[in-house]
């Protein structure tokens, strides 16, 4: 099933130079890059985007890291994307997160936890509507 999908290396990814990587990560598994951007995440757009958190005590943190620097937005394109690239990310603790995973494999943290990546659908076309205008 040939889906897309949303990734975004967040800040500490971007201010640790590994973005390369990590995109090489999915080009390697084969998926296709569909876009590609770097931009920074205005507070307006990252409220809208982290929506789903708004209630979330973390949510302040999450929208003060999120807009600390440059991010790099992809979307791809391949076979499950959705969920394998969810697979790919490991858990959103990165310290919790499996080896071999990007987080497993590349950090510690929770709010610096090196990327994001849709966890639905209706995610994917929410998320790309924020950053894809
Ligand atoms: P992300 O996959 O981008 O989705 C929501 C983000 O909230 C998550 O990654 C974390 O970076 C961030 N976050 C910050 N604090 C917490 C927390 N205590 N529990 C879960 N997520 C958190």
């Amino acid at each position: 099933m040939t889906e897309q999908t949303l990734f975004i290396v967040k800040p500490d990814g971007v201010e640790r130079k590994i973005a390369g990587k990590i995109i090489a990560r999915f080009e390697k598994k084969g998926f296709s890059i569909v876009k590609l951007k770097m931009f920074t995440f205005t507070k307006q757009m990252a409220e809208e985007f982290y929506s789903v958190h708004q209630s979330k005590p973390f949510f302040g943190e999450l929208v003060s890291f999120i807009t600390s620097g440059r991010v790099v937005a992809a979307v791809i394109e391949g076979n499950n994307a959705i969920a394998t690239t969810r697979l790919m990310i490991g858990s959103t603790k990165s310290f919790e997160a499996t080896p071999g995973t990007i987080r497993g494999d590349f950090g510690l943290g929770i709010s610096d936890n090196i990327i994001h990546a849709s966890d639905s659908k209706e995610s994917f076309e929410k998320e790309v509507a924020v950053i894809f205008k």
